[in-house]
């Protein structure tokens, strides 16, 4: 998608080294940053230099050609492999795109190894971006229909950022917007903030505004009255880990935003690829659910009057905080999931159907 007119994707391979947009100085510093060794790819994702689950994936998976290139001695490898799954719990592609590499690296034993590790990277990458393509083109029929019902401007609700910022390019939630859009269809997209770390003000209406969408930002509390006041024609949002059962896991209050949804009969879709649907694990009571720095709550960043990107203390400094960022909507509130194979109810049934 663009940025200030150019196409770009969120992470590539160039003259020997990664490169990635660093999303912690986004909206305010656009800042391309190289990955030289799979230490920095570990931190980039640790740090959020880059996320968003599919995107976590593609770094993981350019992490361990990394690590390939510094030493291509299995030990050293299988241990990248180890550490890279630990920098952050809850998004499933990070493992997904981790066993994928370690299956094409231990099934090698040749000394191309670099050129196969690195174009199996690529191929994931390539693989996402068309995934969120098709997302796009099966979630534009939702759209279409509320669009053709009422001929009006299509209000729809998202929370956090599944962009293309959290994917290769596209986006997940985002996808079926782009393709409205370009279609010549009238949307608008309520933007929640998405406290602590606001990827939805700083990333969702940063490339909605790049690609000329209109968007507002709201609070995070603020879509249950827009809800009930029909302000609302349909949410789309991402999801870091969807369960064979249907629930899924995604950033913090989304739950809220599918209770709200299911109390106004607002159509609650959430958009993956199939890399982000966990097979395993059955009960969401045992999805690992990332507790990040309460000084991502206690602090907020943003841009002083000399232009420089500054931290400053918003709570009493003696209080307490507890940063959960991930939790779990169950099944019988999401009305349906948008995966590049077409649209499915959120069930075991469904999802065997079309992916099995
Ligand atoms: O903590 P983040 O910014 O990595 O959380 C991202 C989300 O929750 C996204 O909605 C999800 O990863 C889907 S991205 C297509």
């Amino acid at each position: 998608m663009k940025i200030d007119g150019n196409e770009s994707r969120t992470i590539w391979y160039e003259n020997n080294v990664v490169k990635i947009i660093d999303q912690t100085k986004l909206p305010h510093k656009f800042i391309i940053k190289d990955l030289k060794t799979v230490k920095d790819a570990i931190n980039a994702i640790t740090i959020m230099e880059v996320r968003g689950a599919p995107l976590i994936g593609g770094t993981a998976a350019y992490g361990l050609v990394l690590a390939v290139k510094e030493n291509n001695n299995l030990e050293f490898i299988i241990k990248s492999s180890e550490d890279l799954i630990k920098s952050r719990p809850t998004a499933i592609n990070l493992k997904w795109a981790v066993d994928r590499m370690m299956k094409k690296i231990l099934g090698t034993n040749s000394d191309q190894i670099l050129d196969i590790v690195l174009n199996e990277a690529k191929e994931i990458c390539d693989e996402d971006e068309k995934f969120c393509e098709n997302i796009g083109l099966n979630g534009l029929r939702i759209i279409e229909e509320i669009y053709n019902k009422t001929k009006k401007t299509v209000n729809i609700l998202t929370h956090c950022n599944a962009g293309w910022l959290a994917t290769i390019n596209w986006g997940t939630a985002t996808s079926p917007i782009y393709h409205a859009h370009k279609k010549g269809i009238p949307v608008h997209v309520w933007v929640g903030e998405t406290r602590p770390r606001n990827q939805g003000a700083n990333l969702t209406s940063y490339e909605l505004n790049e690609e000329g969408i209109a968007n507002t930002i709201i609070a995070d509390n603020t879509g249950g009255i827009l809800m009930q006041r029909s302000d609302v024609d349909l949410c789309i949002v991402g999801t870091d880990r969807t369960l064979s059962t249907g629930d899924v896991c995604n950033k913090i209050g989304t739950y809220l935003k599918a209770l709200a949804a299911h109390d106004n009969n607002v159509p609650f879709y959430v958009a993956l690829p199939s890399s982000t649907i966990d097979w395993n694990i059955k009960s969401f009571k045992d999805i690992p659910i990332e507790v990040r720095n309460s000084e991502e709550l206690s602090h907020i960043e943003g841009i002083d009057e000399d232009n420089k990107i500054k931290k400053i203390l918003i709570y009493p400094k003696k209080s307490k905080a507890l940063n959960l960022a991930f939790d779990v909507t169950p099944a019988k509130y999401v009305t349906g999931l948008i995966t590049e194979k077409g649209i499915c109810e959120a069930s075991s049934d469904a999802l065997n159907k079309m992916f099995k």
